[in-house]
């Protein structure tokens, strides 16, 4: 069984679809671009974990932002509720419709219109996919500030409405730092061209304000030396030990801090094929550094050295540095492939967490013991930004448990001073829970703004802020 959207009611005052927008849509994209397929509609319904679907009836395809512009002015005027949609891989259920709204889908928007090879300064469509930039980039001698492992599918539109963290925060910062400008389209079909001048304004909105037809980003140089560490740890006190070390030891060339417990190196190891734990004996916990400066010798002395320390200071166990880029992307592997694994498990339970480091633990192995055996507990997540992915792993879903663990996980987060969406979004998942995180004024003054871009609540409905907010 999937999670259902059983508690929420389709609004009555968005209108249904009828065959006259159906011809509208086809006379406006060309028949191609407006997709009745079933097969091609299951999946744009689906989404990624396979846990939230929709049952929209028409998937759009416009080719650029005067026909998105089209599309919303029409929606608007007809009451039509959409769903912003990139390359689906959004993990809070924002990215599929919940009842039977129109999926607009950014795909075919997929062009770099400039790049300035002296600034690093990047203005392409919503719709390129993450590792498309990446390897445009490469060739100019450049790299995105972000990299995740659904790079494959997501698209920069997408990373940029979900203000999406990722394995390079640490370094490059925030999305709100290096995205400058973004064309946007509002909800009754008004471009707002704030695209390379304005600081971008209108990010992490989950295409709730408006649809981002075109993104510019400022990227960072390629630098020539790359290199990985993987280590093993025996307590948590001494991950963040490491951490505290590698800020001070490896400052300006540290790219990157993550970490997994030994049972999401378990699942890793049972679920994908191919994949290997480089230290000979397990450990509790697992790091994998990564530096990126531009001296080779110098960088790796200084990793090494770092490494070095660590074993004497008996903070690590044991560590390997990866020998050339296949290990290393090895080593990638086994913290990347974590949501891949957990996908072929069946059932899971998935939080995004932001908590002070030195608590992130405390709410893994409170969890663990307040489930005992009835599912599997795993902690990883980016802990250089005190970002836990807390996860729970069952043979299939059961109301039981998640009784357990909500609201459980968000009371202890709040509780915490934590955030319950630290880099996914709140989406449908955690629309009615946003309270933990946010006060009401916040979520009131949320909702104004929403209203105010949107007034007959069309784009994206029911995802991000509480049915409560809109009440009068
Ligand atoms: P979608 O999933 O299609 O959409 C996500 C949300 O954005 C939806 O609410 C949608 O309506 C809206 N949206 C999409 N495009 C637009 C647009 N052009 N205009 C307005 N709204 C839009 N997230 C992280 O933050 N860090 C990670 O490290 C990370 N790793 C991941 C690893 C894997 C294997 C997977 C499957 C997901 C991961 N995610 C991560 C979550 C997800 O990839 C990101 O949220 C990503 O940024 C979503 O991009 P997308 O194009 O797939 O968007
Ligand atoms: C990650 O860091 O691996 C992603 O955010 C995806 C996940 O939480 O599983
Ligand atoms: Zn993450």
């Amino acid at each position: 069984g999937s999670a259902s959207f059983s508690q929420i009611q389709r609004s009555p005052l968005f209108s249904s679809l009828n065959s006259e927008d159906v011809s509208y849509f086809k006379e406006i994209l060309g028949d191609k671009n407006v997709i009745e397929d079933e097969e091609r509609l299951e999946t744009a319904n689906t989404d990624w974990m396979h846990k939230y679907k929709g049952s929209s009836k028409l998937m759009l395809l416009p080719k650029n932002t005067e026909e998105v512009s089209q599309i919303l002015k029409y929606c608007d005027s007809r009451s039509l509720a959409v769903v912003p949609q990139g390359g689906n891989t959004g993990l809070v259920g924002g990215s599929v419709p919940v009842f039977d709204e129109v999926i607009i889908n950014l795909s075919l928007m997929n062009k770099v219109l400039a790049f300035d090879e002296v600034s690093g300064i990047l203005v392409c469509e919503a719709g390129c996919i993450l590792e498309n930039l990446a390897t445009f980039l490469d060739t100019k001698g450049f790299i995105m500030p972000l990299d995740l492992g659904a790079k494959g599918s997501c698209h920069i539109g997408g990373n940029v409405s979900t203000n999406a963290g990722g394995l390079r925060l640490i370094r490059y910062g925030s999305l709100h730092g290096t995205v400058l400008g973004v064309e946007a389209v509002t909800a009754n079909g008004n471009v707002l061209d704030m695209l390379g001048t304005l600081r971008k304004d209108n990010t992490g909105s989950e295409g709730s304000l408006g649809i981002v037809t075109k993104v510019s980003i400022l990227t960072p140089p390629k630098l020539s030396s790359v290199n990985v560490a993987f280590i093993a740890c025996n307590d948590y006190l001494s991950c963040q030990k490491i951490l505290v070390e590698a800020k001070k030891n490896l400052g300006e060339i540290l790219s990157a801090f993550e970490f997994l417990d030994n049972s999401s190196m378990d699942l890793v190891l049972n679920h994908l094929d191919g994949v290997r734990n480089p230290i000979s004996s397990s450990d509790n916990f697992y790091i994998l550094i990564e530096t990126t400066g531009s001296d080779e010798t110098h960088d790796r002395e200084k990793l090494e050295a770092f490494l070095l320390k660590s074993l004497e200071k008996g903070l690590v166990s044991d560590g390997v540095i990866a020998q050339d880029i296949n290990q290393a992307s090895s080593f990638w592997r086994l913290r990347e492939g974590i949501t891949e694994a957990l996908q072929k498990t069946g059932a899971f339970y998935k939080y995004d967490l932001s908590l002070p480091v030195e608590e992130i633990y405390n709410l893994v192995n409170d969890l663990r013991e307040r489930l005992g055996d009835l599912a599997n507990v795993m902690g990883y997540g980016h802990l250089g930004d005190g970002n836990l992915h807390l996860n729970i792993s069952i043979a299939e879903y059961n109301e039981k448990v998640l009784g357990l663990i909500e609201p459980f996980v968000y009371e202890w987060t709040s509780k915490h001073r934590g955030s319950i969406s630290a880099e996914h979004g709140l989406g449908v998942m955690k629309a009615e829970e946003i309270f933990y995180s946010k006060s009401p004024e916040t979520v009131a003054l949320m909702a104004s703004i929403k209203k105010l871009l949107d007034p007959k609540g069309i784009l994206n409905p029911y995802k991000v802020l509480p049915h409560s907010a809109f009440s009068p």
